[in-house]
């Protein structure tokens, strides 16, 4: 299960800069063994939507919930088939647009006072020249004036792709995509314009890999300890929740774009507050745990007692979503959960045995199996290491993963719904 060396970038799977998605090949096998086409196959923490694409590209129904907006925009354009050729139109006359726009300055400094309230505003003069801002708002004025609602988000996704990105992104952030950001001042963003343009071409490229006779992907924004969908509604679930102690803060990398699309830096805090795994412990629920995994948050608390609340809040959220999983799926349903490892203070928290556990005797699942894999750091995008600064821990819990396999136990009572064969596309059915 190590996929090192697949082509990992076909179709859709490439637009965007993620840190931690899986291989597609990684969902892809479980939905070539498990699911049928016409399925419902849902990832509750979708996040840039590699089991959504897979699902969808297998003909199933594809359902993917997450709590961030910007996952959830990934999920929409990477699912979404759109005619190539009016893309190439709307592309051009929004970076001609943009490019009109910049030979007047000081009317896109008036729309970026005007946008924006104290608060972002701070944050966007702090990360972003002031020559990018205005290229930034030009080419954000030019999507709105240029692009049909049906093709915005895609529009919007490559503006996000060319902030947040491995390396190079336009702006003063070192390394965005990729950890914790860092300001550098003398860095020299490259044209936003241009990169806008280049992003877009290549977008338009791979979209044409996105067959359109499939049945459409939903995307709901959501929680995924409250899953707003009935029970025994779905057929298989394949799903990477973040990892504990909030090794990759999502929102920290995410706010560079979200902030520019109108969020609020206050309300995009408060999110952050939503994530599982965050640190942030007033109002956090502690549940009962089963023995094994309570033991390991008594071993952590041992050596730091923040760190240990830390854990049995993550354990506690998990087990939730573990919950909600389970009402969703059928009888007889499988759920494949990949999680990785975590080092905190030294102790390593074997989130892979606590959560199978947590499954097992705390929700009722029939624990099938918990597979180590070897990650590909550089495919699955982790945090870097700077030097010998404090990076060693999150080091410590990058190098493998663990594939938790789930099985909702048959219920005799349950009847299966009628398999809906108009909802199969044509070309796929039996
Ligand atoms: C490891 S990432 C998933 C990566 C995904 N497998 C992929 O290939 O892109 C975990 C995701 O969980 C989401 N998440 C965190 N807390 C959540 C919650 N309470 N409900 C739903 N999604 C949540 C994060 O926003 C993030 O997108």
């Amino acid at each position: 299960m190590g996929f090192h060396g697949a082509d990992t970038g076909y179709a859709t799977h490439n637009f965007h800069a993620f840190p931690a998605k899986f291989p597609p090949q990684l969902p892809r096998a479980f939905i070539k063994t498990l699911a049928r086409p016409g399925d419902v196959v849902l990832d509750p923490m979708v996040g840039s939507g590699t089991t959504l694409v897979e699902a969808y590209l297998a003909g199933c129904a594809a359902v993917g919930v997450d709590i961030d907006p910007l996952a959830l925009l990934h999920c929409r354009v990477k699912t979404q088939p759109l005619p190539p050729d009016a893309l190439r139109r709307t592309g051009d006359a929004i970076t001609a647009a943009a490019a009109l726009a910049l030979m007047e300055p000081g009317a896109l400094d008036a729309a970026i006072a005007q946008r924006f309230g104290a608060k972002s505003r701070a944050f966007i003069d702090y990360w972003f020249l002031p020559a990018t801002q205005r290229e930034l708002m030009a080419l954000l004025l030019a999507v709105e004036q240029c692009a049909p609602p049906a093709q915005r988000d895609f529009f919007h996704l490559a503006f996000s792709s060319i902030i947040i990105t491995k390396s190079g992104g336009v702006s003063l952030a070192r390394d965005l995509a990729h950890t914790r950001p860092h300001r550098v001042i003398d860095k020299q963003p490259r044209s936003a314009v241009e990169q806008f343009a280049r992003r877009v071409q290549q977008n338009i490229r791979s979209l044409r890999e996105l067959p359109s006779r499939r049945i459409p992907a939903q995307v709901i924004q959501g929680d995924a300890r409250r899953l707003p969908l009935r029970a025994n509604s779905v057929d298989l679930i394949v799903t990477s929740p973040p990892y504990a102690s909030n090794a990759i803060d999502y929102m920290r990398a995410h706010k560079f774009s979200l902030v520019w699309f109108g969020h609020p830096i206050d309300d995009l805090s408060q999110l952050r507050g939503e994530y599982v795994g965050g640190e942030r412990l007033s109002d956090a629920e502690f549940l009962a745990l089963p023995p094994d995994a309570q033991r390991m948050v008594n071993r952590l608390a041992a050596a730091d007692a923040k760190k240990g609340r830390v854990l049995h809040k993550y354990f506690s959220e998990m087990k939730q979503a573990l919950a909600e999983m389970y009402r969703v799926l059928r009888p007889d349903g499988a759920a494949v959960v990949v999680v990785g490892t975590s080092v905190m203070r030294g102790v390593n928290v074997e989130t892979h045995a606590c959560l199978g556990e947590i499954a097992q005797k705390a929700v009722g699942f029939d624990l099938v199996n918990i597979a180590e894999r070897e990650l590909d750091r550089n495919k699955r995008m982790m945090p870097a290491r700077f030097g010998k600064q404090r990076g060693s821990q999150i080091e410590e819990r990058m190098h493998e993963e663990y594939v938790i396999a789930l099985c909702k136990p048959w219920d005799a009572g349950y009847e299966p719904r009628a398999r809906r064969h108009d909802d199969i596309p044509a070309t796929l059915r039996d």
